[in-house]
């Protein structure tokens, strides 16, 4: 019986790792995670979409995720069958493609980790194939994370991806951030922006100084140079 979302299993709240993924989650007006677990990511990003859904097979996560995000829309039916309806259905055909971003963080294929039953509902090998199927005809931004493996990298072989080493009780799983658009330069969220702790401190003082910088000049001048700045978009 799930008590509580805090440390969910499978959760990505993990430092080193959410970090990757938020910085590289396009900005949205729509966040949608089809296997939302403790939605461990959703919580993490502080500019939320206009639009949130959410939905796990499993009822009880379910319900936790609606006391949890009671401005989401929180649904509880298997993934698979979702996507198959968007895509044959063509729900998002009509909708820019960049105003929706999907999170799918599956349970991730057996072969792949040693604990086999982590969850309640689980996926086996051929749930695996019918979720790349749907994921490839998708037109809105998708991101999907699992570890290394020969079905994920032949499936999404065109998709861009990164790696990331992640430690779960003192073994490394090495894993992949699969995505079907380019490295963004406009993210959802920029709170998390570097590539290391110290890197993001190096870009903190860097915004820090030149807004100090900025703030000491006349309010004209200031408009002058935020119309100015526009012309980098
Ligand atoms: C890896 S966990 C997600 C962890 C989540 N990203 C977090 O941060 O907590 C996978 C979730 O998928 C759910 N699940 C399993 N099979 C599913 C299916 N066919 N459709 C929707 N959800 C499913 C499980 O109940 C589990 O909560």
């Amino acid at each position: 019986m799930i008590q509580t979302l805090d440390k969910y299993t499978g959760h990505k709240k993990i430092d080193g790792v959410y970090q990757k993924i938020i910085n590289n989650i396009p900005a949205h007006k729509v966040y949608y995670e089809l296997f939302a677990g403790s939605a461990s990511i959703l919580s993490l990003i502080t500019v939320p979409a206009r639009e949130i859904r959410l939905n796990d097979i499993d009822p009880e996560v379910q319900q936790l995720l609606m006391d949890k995000f009671p401005n989401a829309i929180v649904t509880n039916v298997n993934a698979i069958d979702t996507l198959k309806i968007t895509n044959r259905e063509n729900t998002l055909q009509f909708v820019d493609k960049r105003d929706v971003f999907l999170f799918l963080d599956p349970p991730y294929l057996h072969d792949t980790r040693t604990d086999k039953e982590l969850y309640k509902y689980e996926m086996q090998q051929i749930d695996h194939v019918k979720l790349l199927t749907e994921a490839l005809q998708l037109n809105c931004n998708c991101m999907i994370i699992h570890p290394k493996c020969d079905l994920y990298n032949t499936m999404l072989y065109d998709w861009y991806k990164i790696e990331i080493k992640i430690r779960y009780n003192r073994k490394t799983s090495i894993e992949f951030l699969y995505m079907n658009y380019p490295p963004p330069t406009e993210l959802q969220c920029f709170d998390y922006l570097g590539s290391s702790c110290w890197n993001r401190q190096q870009i903190k003082r860097k915004g820090d100084r030149l807004l100090e910088k900025l703030k000491k000049l006349p309010v004209l001048e200031q408009n002058y140079l935020l119309n100015r700045l526009k012309e980098l978009a």
